[in-house]
């Protein structure tokens, strides 16, 4: 499950933008002869990631009160973080990590810079990884094998469990994205060219087209704004708190 096929292409792609990388002035020159002027109007690659974490920020605030949920006794149905789970597998993990580890990082290691931070981003995400096929497996709405719906909230133990497990995955991709978002990302762009990075840009649009369509983020989100309205967390106003007293 964690070698998901659009995973891989996405990987592969960016080891052709690696190329283009590692080719310097020469893998430049191609880049222009590739993207029109008039063509260049899709978003930068690092503005669709950032795009792509504030979505995330999204599915950290329902695992947070799914997580709460299964702590206090409250209701929680299994299929809003199932759901979420696989949005992060299919979306966020694939491509979106995809796109990290094919160019932004290994961009970052070959300029020596941010070298550190980017060998811990990538342990964490070989960790988050394996964090979600664990929620998928316990929250799964499909009985299956002779195992019942959501197995992993059947016990009291159990639903401890999972609460931990989001808790954990809440606890690392905040300060993963942050860092990303302010520290990894502006690097890129530091040390890559302006011809490199809108060739970029386009190869990560076009893998986004080709794998996902045309409003992939559109989707994605409309999936998220239901089932944070099922848990009640989708009134921005309510998280607005009353002036100091
Ligand atoms: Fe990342
Ligand atoms: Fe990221």
């Amino acid at each position: 499950m964690t070698d998901h096929p659009i995973g891989r292409r996405a990987v592969v792609l960016g080891g052709v933008g690696l190329a283009g990388l590692t080719l310097g002035s020469s893998g430049a020159i191609v880049a222009d002869e590739l993207i029109p002027a008039a063509d260049r109007t899709q978003l930068p690659a690092t503005e669709d990631l950032m795009t792509d974490h504030g979505l995330l920020k999204r599915i950290l605030l329902i695992y947070r009160e799914g997580s709460r949920r299964l702590r206090t006794g409250d209701a929680l149905d299994p299929n809003t973080i199932f759901h979420s789970a696989q949005i992060v597998h299919d979306y966020i993990e694939s491509f979106h990590e995809g796109i990290e580890e094919g160019f932004i990082f290994p961009a970052l290691v070959k300029a020596n810079t941010l070298a550190d931070t980017v060998r811990t981003l990538l342990v964490q995400h070989d960790r988050g990884r394996k964090i979600t096929v664990a929620i998928i497996g316990a929250t799964s709405a499909m009985a299956m094998n002779g195992m019942p719906a959501a197995p992993g909230l059947r016990t009291a133990a159990g639903r401890a469990r999972v609460a931990r497990w989001l808790d954990a995955f809440v606890t690392m991709y905040e300060p993963h994205e942050a860092r990303e978002d302010t520290e990894v990302f502006p690097a890129f762009r530091r040390v890559t060219t302006d011809r490199q990075f809108a060739l970029i840009s386009e190869q990560v649009a076009e893998a986004q087209r080709r794998d996902y369509g045309d409003n992939a983020i559109a989707h994605f989100l409309a999936q998220i704004a239901g089932i944070e309205k099922q848990l009640g967390i989708h009134d921005l106003n309510a998280f607005t708190p009353p002036e100091p007293t």
